[in-house]
């Protein structure tokens, strides 16, 4: 059957990807498929102009085309209609309609009333995707120095371990001993672009690495990624052997003040700090990290003020002029909901990194 189709060079394929399906426009019964180093990417519905036009000023090898497709093998598309005969139908309102899929390994909220039933959802996630192995429920929130969470097996393989493709680098994650979030891919992809070739780039909170890890590979830059959980090292040696990354990224374990103190002062043209929760105690360590002739810090926290980009704006301002810096800040935007009035945001922040001096 011929359908009508985006084509696009394979570069924005995953980022064209993203959009289509926040869009709700991509069609998932057919496959997204290669054609002369450019992607095909089935439509659903026809596409409104204005948005196509967007599109094609973000890529302008963007075009629509009309080919002809094989729909993908037919499978249940609907968690609520496999679940139907399983589940009392005061409760089948709860099920879940999103999820994080990690590699090959999903994971999913349910709400209390669900969790008997926990085992037939996982089995109905994994019938409804067909790339997801192993089913977990969220047992708590992210939490601890780590930022992990605990998480409950309800069905499919046994197994945390796996590697998740973003932006065509491959990304080895634990998912029950280090954090991830797909849900941050956007901003991963963000701050690549960002990066000018030659960069000294330090990645304080690393984690498995996926700012890093895509820096590096768009870029002939080297990049510092400090972590302090093993496990979130072991995974990122582990991609930049999949990635071929070996001697452009650097992994160092430890606490990244004490890193920065002992071996890096003074280094970087870019700092990457995602620990939200905590980033504004380390702002110190970051400056100290800058290069005399400045930096760029892309520094993200989490709040629940109204108008919070603006109150961030003004407080890391007045932080940074008490370490005598010089700073404008660039770009800000809110990356996610968090909670019903909790956001994560970030702002560019531009320092003039004359000063090193850190609070110990
Ligand atoms: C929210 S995760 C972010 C991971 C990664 N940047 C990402 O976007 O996926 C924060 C990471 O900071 C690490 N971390 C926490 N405190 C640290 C510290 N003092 N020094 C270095 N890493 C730390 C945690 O182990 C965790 O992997």
């Amino acid at each position: 059957m011929k359908k009508v189709c985006i084509r696009v060079e394979r570069s924005f394929g995953e980022r064209l990807r993203l959009l289509l399906v926040d869009l709700g426009l991509l069609d998932f019964d057919y496959p997204i498929t290669l054609e002369d180093q450019h992607l095909l990417l089935p439509l659903r519905s026809s596409i409104d102009i204005a948005v196509l036009s967007e599109l094609q000023r973000q890529s302008t090898s963007l075009t629509l085309v009309e080919r002809k497709l094989v729909p993908k093998e037919q499978r249940p598309t609907s968690l609520t209609e496999i679940l139907r005969s399983h589940i009392p139908a005061h409760i089948l309102p709860k099920i879940p309609h999103s999820l994080d899929i990690i590699g090959d390994i999903a994971i999913v909220e349910l709400d209390e009333e669900l969790t008997p039933f926990a085992q037939e959802i996982g089995q109905g996630i994994i019938l409804v995707h067909r790339n997801v192995a192993a089913v977990y429920s969220k047992a708590g929130s992210v939490s601890g120095p780590h930022r992990v969470r605990a998480l409950n097996h309800i069905a499919g393989e046994v197994r945390t371990q796996t590697v998740h493709v973003e932006y065509g680098i491959r990304i080895a994650v634990d998912v029950a001993d280090t954090y991830f979030s797909p849900r941050l891919s956007t901003e991963h992809h963000r701050v690549a672009e960002l990066i000018q070739p030659g960069e000294m780039v330090l990645d304080m909170f690393a984690g498995v690495g996926p700012f890093a890890i895509l820096a590096a590979k768009r870029q002939p830059v080297t990049v510092y990624a400090i972590d302090i959980n093993e496990q979130a090292i072991r995974c990122l040696n582990r991609s930049l052997e999949l990635n071929k990354l070996a001697g452009k990224v650097i992994p160092i374990l430890g606490d990244c003040r004490q890193v920065i103190q002992e071996q890096l002062i003074g280094k970087f043209d870019r700092i990457i700090m995602n620990l939200p929760h905590e980033s504004i105690r380390f702002l110190d360590a970051a400056t100290a990290a800058a290069k005399p002739a400045g930096a760029i810090i892309h520094f993200y926290t989490i709040t629940s003020e109204e108008n919070p980009l603006e109150k961030q704006r003004s407080k890391i301002l007045a932080l940074l002029s008490r370490f005598g810096k010089g700073t404008k800040i660039g770009h800000t935007r809110q990356v996610r909901q968090t909670a019903p009035h909790e956001a994560q945001v970030v702002l560019d922040i531009q320092v003039d990194g004359t000063d090193t001096t850190m609070i110990t």
